[in-house]
């Protein structure tokens, strides 16, 4: 079972014990927090609950961008602006309280990660219907359409704010295992391809005029955007892969490396998640990133 639990106990590690989490969260773990080390406040818990029948415009997912300190993915014409300036505030301060903890908690990597979007997911995960790139009820691992990474790896804090239920997962087996399976004889890494520019229609969702060239993909992003749809829209690795399952209980947080741990979510509603993007050169384990391992299978830098 790839899951580490840390009691409350270990939660200011020494130097030692924190490069072994980080080590562990590099090799495939996820490490798991029975009592989430940054809880909310119990008004802004029942505030967040209380969204989906209070609002309507604000029971979708919600992102945050710590920084430039704004919401988007709801619809601010209909928005009660009370609710999304206290949604604001409470985002502001989850994404600062996770920040705090994991700069000592996961001190190697301390000023070696850009700070991503927080997201407050507040649907039921199951049965939802979405189109089979969205879904995340497959097993996938993750890969951003807009944000190319350029070897930087996704790293997620989640914390289960539902009262009572718990947020059910599914992992398989961590990239290097996964990827050999199917690189590269079924998707294979391009590494002579030019660098991609994101698509007009992506740069315009993200409200820019035209594709711009820090958003161009590098070939590691390429193949880990595609790798991510092989992964969804292939039945057999869906049917036939290892499959760990765990649920995580409210008021848990846990964390792992959502680019290289096929993952899904098959039940559960009301999250909170902050991203990091971790630069290549923070890694404890560099011969296991994705980045590594691509390289070796290509036999060319990938970056
Ligand atoms: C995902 O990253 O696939 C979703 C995980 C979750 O919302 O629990
Ligand atoms: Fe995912």
């Amino acid at each position: 079972m790839p899951v580490v639990t840390i009691p409350s106990a270990s939660l200011t590690p020494t130097p030692e014990e924190s490069r072994s989490f980080c080590a562990q969260l590099e090799a495939g773990d996820i490490l798991y927090f029975p009592q989430s080390p940054v809880p909310l406040a119990s008004d802004d818990t029942s505030f967040l609950l209380g969204q989906q029948q209070a609002d309507s415009s604000l029971h979708k997912n919600i992102a945050y961008k710590p920084a430039i300190d704004r919401l988007s993915g709801f619809d601010a014409k209909t928005a009660n602006p009370a609710a999304v300036e206290r949604l604001q505030r409470i985002m502001r301060g989850y994404s600062s309280s996770v920040v705090q903890f994991l700069t000592s908690f996961l001190a190697p990597y301390q000023q070696h990660w850009k700070l991503d979007y927080a997201s407050f997911r507040p649907q039921e995960e199951q049965g939802r219907d979405l189109p089979l790139r969205r879904r995340n009820d497959l097993l996938h691992t993750d890969a951003f359409p807009t944000r190319p990474t350029h070897g930087a790896r996704i790293l997620r804090f989640f914390n289960n704010i539902h009262p009572a239920r718990t947020r059910d997962w599914i992992v398989s087996d961590p990239f290097a295992a996964t990827v050999r399976q199917f690189a590269p004889k079924e998707i294979a890494p391009r590494p002579g391809s030019a660098l991609s520019r994101i698509g007009k229609a992506s740069a315009r969702a993200i409200g820019l005029g035209a594709a711009i060239p820090s958003l161009k993909r590098s070939p590691y992003d390429d193949f880990m955007m595609r790798f991510h749809n092989f992964l969804k829209e292939n039945p057999r690795f869906q049917a036939d892969c290892p499959k760990y399952s765990f649920q995580f209980p409210s008021g848990s947080s846990w964390m792992v490396y959502t680019d290289t741990v096929p993952h899904a979510v098959l039940a559960g509603q009301y999250a909170l998640e902050q991203t990091f993007l971790v630069r290549p050169e923070a890694m404890v384990r560099p011969e296991i990133s994705p980045l590594r391992i691509l390289e070796e299978i290509a036999h060319a830098p990938l970056v």
